[in-house]
């Protein structure tokens, strides 16, 4: 089996992560455990943190601090917030590594060999919110970056530029074969239809006597690279690229030359991640990612949330809401991280904007989890606690999940994790009718063994059910799977009702 490669993006270090960060990083961890726990595939999963460029260098110095003092900062607190969610990564890998420095540069020599890279005065747009130049006709009406609603500076300086253009027919070709698949295929349309006008070079480095916060250019010491060009870079240094050890090698050519690579990046990035990375690999004679998949913006009020808009909710915000459960839920300190991944990954559809509410989480966490899930299964294990005997060794059935989860396979296959939790919720349905129209507790009193049959089936879903959820919520599958091992009940339910 081949191995897989799954990235997130990496995090701008100038700021606290908020809810879009968030959900992008539960996003990602959930297929990624996927692919290592369900298809037992080798998996390395990564995540980290952007710290060049002129926005983290433009904020450092509104606060009086180095850059890198600046990114020390916020690289902790995505770390801390990735242990408060679960999000368990391979590396996280910050830009300002010392073995990407030197990708970096390597990276760079590779481009420049090859003719890509070449010298030219620049004079043109920047927004320094996307940290990309714009073109009037990316601004809004009134002459505004669209997501950031700024103005962007004007820009004239001496650059070097990469060979965009170069690139353009075996971008087409690449995309258009789906040998760089694009999920979902909407997003693929779009940059087919971005490129039809022509596809422009870019600027690929900065003057460092006028922004100098990032790695120096190695044939030009007046220049630092781009920061696009550093924070792409990041997939190949994870993976181990221009590594002197034979170790380090095996591990590109498995995982990146030979392995499934997946980038899981949010909708506004897709140009760069679609058209200048391949366009950089195939330049320094490296092979293409096999497959991004496109998320959309996580909104408040149908607005994008983000820092330069000020309405950021904060994944605390949460955590603080959902306290509660700690004393009062079986889960304990696991609650809130658990009703976080709930809520995102099984409400949001992974491959459109999804709004988030506080109204619409407690809605659906009193629908789905207190009286879904938790109460299946207290009135499960109450019944079989009183008529079921369990062995020590109990061993439940091996789950083939193409055969008998076709479903749930299929939609994890598309990365479609919303339905695959749409899936086991249906599972859940299907256990209360069950239970409603068989009334297992009142045929045992007639019947003890069709009763029985049917409280083992009960108890069978139960697991089942328990099972599937382990990449999205691990902590409640494994207490779920640990209660009806016991065949007891506690006394504390897995999720109080919240009212
Ligand atoms: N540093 C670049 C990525 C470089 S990857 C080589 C960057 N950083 S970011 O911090 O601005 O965004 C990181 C990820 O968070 C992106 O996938 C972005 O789409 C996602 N989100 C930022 N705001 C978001 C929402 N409001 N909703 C959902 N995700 C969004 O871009």
């Amino acid at each position: 089996m081949k191995k897989k490669f799954i990235t997130t993006p990496i995090f701008y270090g100038n700021g606290s992560p908020h809810l879009g960060h968030a959900y992008t990083s539960v996003l990602s961890d959930a297929i990624a455990r996927y692919h290592k726990v369900w298809l037992k595939q080798d998996t390395f999963f990564m995540t980290g943190t952007d710290e060049h460029g002129q926005k983290i260098f433009e904020k450092a110095k509104t606060e009086n601090i180095t850059p890198k003092e600046l990114t020390d900062k916020y690289a902790q607190e995505f770390k801390v917030l990735d242990e408060k969610l679960d999000v368990k990564y391979d590396r996280f890998i910050r830009t300002t590594d010392v073995d990407h420095y030197e990708v970096c540069k390597k990276m760079w020599t590779k481009m420049l060999d090859a003719g890509d890279l070449y010298e030219k005065e620049y004079i043109g747009l920047y927004c320094v919110g996307c940290e990309g130049f714009k073109t009037i006709k990316d601004l809004n009406v009134n002459g505004e970056c669209p997501d950031h609603l700024v103005k962007p500076i004007e820009l004239k300086e001496k650059n070097w530029f990469f060979k965009l253009s170069k690139y353009q027919d075996f971008l087409r070709q690449k995309l258009e074969s789906n040998e760089l698949k694009i999920t979902p295929e909407f997003r693929k349309n779009e940059m087919l239809e971005f490129m039809r006008e022509g596809l422009q070079d870019v600027s690929f480095s900065r003057s460092k006597e006028l922004m100098s916060w990032g790695i120096p250019v190695p044939n030009d010491d007046t220049q630092v690279m781009y920061v696009w060009c550093d924070a792409l870079t990041n997939y190949i240094t994870g993976a181990k690229v221009f590594s002197n050890t034979k170790e380090g090698q095996d591990n590109f050519q498995a995982f990146w030359q030979e392995g499934e690579t997946l980038h899981i990046i949010g909708k506004e990035i897709l140009r760069f991640h679609s058209l200048y990375w391949p366009s950089m690999l195939q330049s320094a004679g490296f092979e293409l990612p096999k497959e991004i998949l496109v998320h959309g913006f996580i909104t408040s009020g149908g607005q994008k949330m983000s820092k330069s808009l000020g309405n950021v909710v904060s994944p605390q915000d949460i955590f603080t809401t959902y306290e509660f459960g700690v004393e009062a839920s079986l889960l304990g300190e696991n609650f809130p991280k658990e009703i976080f991944r709930y809520f995102f990954l099984k409400n949001i559809n992974p491959h459109n904007d999804g709004d988030f509410t506080w109204e619409r989480l407690k809605e659906l966490y009193n629908a789905d989890l207190a009286n879904g899930i938790g109460n299946l299964l207290s009135r499960v294990v109450k019944l079989s606690e009183k008529y079921l005997k369990i062995s020590p060794d109990f061993v439940f059935a091996q789950i083939n999940l193409d055969v008998e989860h076709p479903e749930f396979a299929v939609a994890m296959k598309e990365y479609d994790v919303m339905n695959a939790m749409n899936y086991i919720w249906k599972l859940i349905g299907e256990a209360d009718n069950y239970m409603q129209t068989n009334q297992p507790f009142k045929v045992i009193k007639v019947d003890e063994e069709a009763g029985k049959q049917m409280l083992e089936n009960l108890r069978n879903q139960v697991y089942t059910i328990a099972r599937l959820l382990n990449p999205f919520m691990p902590t409640t599958s494994d207490i779920i799977k640990q209660i009806i091992k016991n065949n007891k009940m506690p006394e504390k339910p897995l999720f109080p009702r919240y009212e």
